[in-house]
């Protein structure tokens, strides 16, 4: 299933009810493949993607985040960056890792959402629990963790609850 861009960018929303049918490892390497194509600063890529379809694993990570919701994702893929493979501005040190982390992360969210599974983006988790669940060496950094499936039966796309386009533009000076 493909839809168009616009469609994708509105159809995305935090999903936090899943259907217990699995996620095909296809489905994730296509995810994947958009994630990998992101852009990031000076094409340093400072990321990887674990992911986790199996249950005893799952329930380790999902242990890191306290919510009976993100239990029911029958797959999870976590994003680690890496600080010093990642680009650092020469003026002032600034480190691109967590815009780098967030695009790719936030490509496959929307893959994901063309494909009609669900994501949401969890980023309060408890790092350390999921460092040694995974065996994450130490310059790796778990930055987000991405559930993934198909969103519950009867679920449907949230209205968005966002700030007007008069808020958020300023056309020339601040
Ligand atoms: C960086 C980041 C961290 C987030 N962390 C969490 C989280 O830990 N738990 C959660 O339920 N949602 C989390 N969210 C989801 C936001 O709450 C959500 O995107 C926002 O409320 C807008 O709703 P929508 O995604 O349904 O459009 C996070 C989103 C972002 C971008």
């Amino acid at each position: 299933m493909e839809k168009a861009f616009n469609k994708i960018v509105s159809d995305r929303y935090s999903c936090r009810s899943y259907s217990q049918e699995p996620v095909t490892r296809e489905q994730i390497l296509a995810v994947l493949e958009c994630a990998r194509l992101a852009p990031s600063a000076c094409n340093k890529q400072p990321w990887k993607y674990v992911v986790i379809d199996e249950s005893q694993l799952l329930e380790q990570v999902y242990a890191a985040y306290d919510r009976p919701w993100i239990k029911e994702a029958p797959a999870a893929i976590i994003v680690l960056g890496n600080r010093s493979e990642a680009w650092h501005r020469k003026h002032d040190g600034y480190d691109a890792t967590d815009i780098d982390v967030a695009i790719t992360t936030e490509h496959i969210c929307l893959a994901a959402t063309s494909m009609g599974l669900g994501t949401c983006w969890v980023c309060n988790f408890n790092p350390e629990t999921v460092c040694s669940a995974l065996n994450i060496p130490d310059e790796w950094e778990p930055l987000v963790i991405i559930p993934i499936g198909k969103p519950a039966e009867g679920i449907s796309i949230p209205e968005k609850k966002r700030k007007t386009v008069e808020e958020l533009i300023q056309w020339g000076k601040f």
